[in-house]
């Protein structure tokens, strides 16, 4: 590993874990790859296109490519040009220490069309909904550039709640996070898909014990999170939306 690519992933704040060779790992606040192996992605993305919404360090577009996917789109906007602590040099730097083709887009999921960006066979669409004032309007814009299959993570709230429900956060009641707005329940976020235009959705992540939210609210309250009655209602959860072809 050159020492000069050691420096330089030291001067930089990373999101990512990514692991860049030689025994070099970002030092990443997110633990990406145990957030990699929730999603429960084909092995193979082999000849297939794939766009990135929130990319922010690029973990999950550099690991499309490493899947086989044909072409990589990275976009993002607000870490990537100081509307958060990010920057976009993490993912500038990984791209080229990994020699990726990964390609990049500045733009915010609002502005995203087929005639802007084109479409694209899987999107990815990780941990970026809550940060959203419109959730419903952003999902109608990533329906519009998806051929095929969405993966999304996300915050989910109101966790045992059967009806359709979504929780707003107009202060730092989530996480403590002003960047967060709303959280769906999965009733909620599956009606979201089907409404704008995914014919099939599926949860794939299992739904956690209420000992397990229980447990973890105590944690949140403890580190000044979320109160623990909002923090028992709240989980993250992995769905993948398709469209029939035809
Ligand atoms: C919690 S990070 C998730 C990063 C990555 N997708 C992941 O799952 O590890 C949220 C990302 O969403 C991006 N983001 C927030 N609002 C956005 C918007 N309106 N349009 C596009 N990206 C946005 C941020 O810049 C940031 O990169």
């Amino acid at each position: 590993m050159p020492a000069d690519l050691a420096s330089k992933a030291d001067a930089i704040r990373w999101y990512h874990s990514i692991d860049l060779g030689g025994g070099l790992v970002t030092k990443g606040v997110d633990d990406s790859p145990v957030r990699l192996a929730r999603l429960d992605l084909p092995p193979s993305l082999a000849g297939l296109t794939v766009l990135d919404i929130g990319a922010w360090d690029g973990f999950f577009s550099f690991e499309a490519e490493r899947r086989g996917a044909s072409r990589v789109v990275a976009a993002d906007y607000f870490s990537w040009h100081g509307g958060g602590w990010g920057s976009k040099a993490g993912f500038e730097l990984a791209r080229a220490a990994l020699g990726s083709r990964v390609e990049d887009v500045d733009i915010d999921v609002m502005d995203l069309t087929p005639e802007r960006v084109g479409q694209f066979d899987v999107v990815f669409f990780l941990g970026v909904l809550y940060h959203l004032r419109h959730p419903l309007l952003a999902l109608e814009r990533i329906a519009s550039v998806t051929r095929t299959l969405l993966v999304l993570e996300t915050v989910v709230d109101m966790v045992g709640i059967g009806r359709p429900a979504m929780a707003f956060y107009p202060g730092r009641e989530l996480n403590n996070d002003p960047t967060n707005w709303w959280a769906p329940n999965l009733p909620a976020l599956h009606g979201m898909l089907r409404s704008v235009g995914f014919d099939e959705v599926r949860t794939v992540t299992p739904e956690r014990s209420s000992i397990y939210r229980a447990a973890r609210a105590v944690l949140h309250q403890l580190r000044g999170k979320n109160s623990l009655a909002e923090a028992y209602r709240q989980d993250r959860a992995v769905v993948k939306a398709t469209k029939r072809q035809g």
